[in-house]
């Protein structure tokens, strides 16, 4: 029998993660004089790591542990149950009762008519699944469209197909060439705009940015739009009114199917179980992961319209794609576990009810000359940093590189505050917490940030 994880031989794990560990996104040289972080127990929004030093997750690992880290014991009894009773089959020509009973349940809480469930194992496999879909929609249709379109600085994953989506230039150059063709327009960030522009001039000016870059590729080559609700990468930029009506108008006018990437936003991050939702976005499909299981387990989603779906009933078709652990069910057991808590324990409910408050202490931070922008929904927001206010001027690479990785982030963590200093577009501290987060996180957080924020304006002046 596997002896428990408590009481396996230790092994020196500092020595062992730098002799075998690859970490994703990360600068392996810049550990060579300071310890890996090695993070071993999690309690509410709070970790802890292998020194005994705790942190404040305001990251939520990754915009991902929506319900915290303390359900893991009723959470394990869920997928124990389902190890004991079917530990794994496939969703390939065959459908088991997790499988089943999550997509109802995901179809019951996505808006609209958004009803038919692909499992996949992550976000990225969710979004490269998606432009397949849409892919193969249109050729079903006796069309061949095979574009799709994405905001700049949106991150929308890794994998070649999601990665070519990607607007970050700075992830893509080392893979090209990329899937074709992917064309990026204006994402919705506002703060560099002319100050005296209007919402709705601003409105009027991404559709036109929209529309045209549409009608340059050629409409009726475009087979998706692909956004998220409120944009990640760059800071939390949210939509301004009647964008996204826009959005739909113009993709309804030229037949592409409109894809609402909820890799972060879905299940409660903005307040509500999907940001389309709380957009009115009315998406043909849609992709899900992170928050769907609170990360406890590997899972996601795409979820489509039944129109979407029409197509693939007919005849002797079928969707030509599949993945193994699609659907996994003890995946899926764990994955109705976090629903049945978010439900129950009102976590959604939690986030709507006190976002005004988190957005208004972390506001306080806006009386700081370093930070030049508040911006996000629900419990997912971006300060963006400036050099000066009045100009709204911001840093120069070198002065990010040392400001952002030099001083932010470690100080950051060895205040025991654990969120996201980056710099794919301006420079932004991303905030975004478990939704469990009251107001003594919002406090804890606030107070950090001031204290930390106040030393970097003094070490560059
Ligand atoms: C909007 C969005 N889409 C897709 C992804 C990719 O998800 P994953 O890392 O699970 O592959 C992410 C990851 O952060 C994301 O934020």
């Amino acid at each position: 029998m596997t002896a428990p994880a408590a009481t396996r031989p230790r092994i020196d794990l500092q020595q062992a993660a730098r002799e075998h560990l690859w970490l994703h996104f990360t600068r392996m040289g810049s550990y060579e004089d300071t310890e890996i972080p090695v993070i071993v127990r999690g309690e509410g929004c709070y970790l802890e790591d292998v020194n005994g030093k705790r942190f404040l997750d305001a990251l939520a690992g990754l915009f991902a542990v929506n319900i915290g880290y303390s359900y893991g014991e009723e959470v394990g009894q869920a997928a124990l149950a389902q190890m004991r009773e079917l530990p794994f089959y496939t969703n390939w020509s065959y459908a088991h009762p997790r499988a089943i009973e999550l997509a109802a349940e995901v179809a019951s809480l996505a808006p609209g008519d958004l009803d038919r469930v692909f499992f996949v194992s992550g976000g990225s496999e969710a979004v490269e699944s998606a432009w397949k879909l849409a892919r193969q929609y249109h050729t079903a249709r006796g069309e061949r469209r095979w574009k799709a379109v994405a905001h700049r600085l949106a991150y929308h994953g890794t994998t070649l197909g999601a990665l070519s989506i990607n607007g970050i230039p700075a992830l893509r150059t080392p893979f090209e060439p990329l899937v074709p063709d992917v064309v990026h327009v204006h994402n919705t960030n506002r703060y560099h705009r002319r100050p005296d522009e209007t919402e709705e001039e601003f409105t009027a000016f991404l559709l036109d940015d929209l529309d045209g870059a549409i009608q340059q590729a050629g409409p009726d080559t475009v087979a998706m739009v692909i956004f998220e609700p409120v944009q990640n990468a760059g800071g939390s930029f949210t939509p301004p009114e009647g964008y996204f009506r826009g959005v739909r108008e113009i993709c309804d006018r030229y037949g592409i199917l409109l894809c609402a990437d909820e890799v972060i936003t879905g299940f409660g991050r903005l307040g509500y179980w999907f940001g389309s939702e709380r957009y009115d976005i009315r998406p043909d499909l849609l992709t899900c992961a992170k928050g769907l299981s609170s990360a406890y387990a590997a899972i996601g989603a795409v979820v489509a319209s039944e129109r979407l779906v029409e197509p693939f009933l007919e005849d002797t078709r079928s969707f030509m794609h599949g993945i193994t652990f699609g659907g996994h069910p003890v995946q899926a057991a764990i994955a109705l576990a976090n629903i049945e808590i978010m439900r129950r324990d009102g976590i959604v409910e939690h986030a709507r009810e006190n976002e005004d408050a988190f957005r208004r202490t972390l506001a306080q931070l806006l009386d700081l000359p370093i930070v030049g922008d508040l911006r996000g929904a629900g419990y997912f927001y971006a300060l963006e940093l400036v050099r000066d206010k009045e100009t709204r001027t911001t840093f120069t690479e070198d002065e990010c590189e040392s400001l952002l990785r030099g001083f932010l982030s470690p100080r950051l963590f060895e205040r025991g505050l654990i969120c996201r200093a980056d710099d794919r577009g301006d420079p932004v501290l991303q905030v975004s917490p478990p939704l469990i987060a009251g107001q003594r996180e919002f406090d804890e957080i606030t107070t950090i940030l001031g204290d930390v924020l106040t030393e970097a304006w003094e070490r560059i002046h």
